[in-house]
């Protein structure tokens, strides 16, 4: 047969072989990635994401370095028993701010991307201070050291620019505003806490740490914890077609 005379001589030269190898694999490359260019974001828009507060990314960044990671995912998978135990799965949208992710694949605590709400300011501060006085069996170390130290936050107008040069849509008046809305934000009925909230919808306000006279690296840290997964409102969010596709 004519065919098979043909398949003969590519089979017997490998390097014929290999250029049809490539030419195939070739296609099926640029069918799959030249889409992607064309499209401007791959990430379905979702109602009720909006980036840190100064505040929460300040927490966010003595999460990643006390290495919180090691131990706690943040990404709920679409599995039965994951949604029963920690809610409605993660959308890719819920972490499109998130400069680096903390998905993660170790769980040797829970998963944290819908902690917030979950437990009151005192259950965090005692945990963290010390998780065997809330959860008798944790493994979880303490960091009691955050209560006590005060938070730097001089450079986190920077932090923001950084940000907002990675795509995450900070502008101008929220960079100029940083350092005060920290402060907003970790304080019981500050001025201007109505301006900072159009700014950042949904943003909690009050004392997080129990220490009204400062600002400590407690507040911002469980201020974090506090957002983590709230952002959405799940009783009105609509999957689109194909779900967290376009
Ligand atoms: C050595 C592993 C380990 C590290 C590191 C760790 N945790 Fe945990 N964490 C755990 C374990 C285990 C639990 C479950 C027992 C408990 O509640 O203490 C837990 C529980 C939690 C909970 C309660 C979650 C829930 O849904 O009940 C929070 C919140 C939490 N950790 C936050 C943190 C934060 C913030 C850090 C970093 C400052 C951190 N953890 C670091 C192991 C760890």
């Amino acid at each position: 047969m004519a065919v098979m005379d043909h398949h003969g001589k590519i089979e017997r030269n490998s390097i014929l072989l290999t250029v049809l190898v490539l030419i195939v694999v070739s296609i099926g490359g640029i069918v799959e990635l030249a889409p992607l260019f064309y499209l401007e974001s791959t990430i379905e828009k979702v109602q009720g994401m909006r980036p840190y507060t100064p505040l929460e990314l300040a927490g966010r960044n003595i999460y990643i370095r006390e290495g919180c990671y090691n131990c706690h995912s943040q990404m709920v998978r679409p599995f039965r028993d994951e949604n029963e135990r920690y809610g409605h799965y993660s959308l890719a949208a819920e972490s499109m701010y998130d400069r680096p992710f903390q998905w993660g694949s170790k769980r040797t605590g829970p998963d944290l991307a819908r902690v917030g709400g979950r437990y009151s300011d005192e259950w965090h501060r005692a945990h963290l201070v010390d998780p065997r006085s809330v959860v008798p069996e944790s493994i979880m170390p303490g960091y009691p050291f955050l209560a006590e130290r005060e938070l730097r936050f001089g450079d986190i107008a920077a932090d923001l620019k950084t940000n907002a040069v990675l795509g995450v849509p900070y502008d101008q008046a929220m960079i100029e505003a940083a350092v005060n809305d920290v402060r907003i934000q970790a304080t019981v009925d500050a001025d201007g806490v109505e301006d900072f909230q159009a700014r950042y919808p949904k943003a909690q306000a009050r004392d997080f740490d129990g220490d009204p006279a400062r600002i400590t690296e407690l507040d911002a840290l469980i201020a974090y914890l506090q957002m983590l997964g709230t952002l959405v409102d799940f009783s009105v969010y609509e999957p689109t077609a194909g779900d967290n596709a376009r």
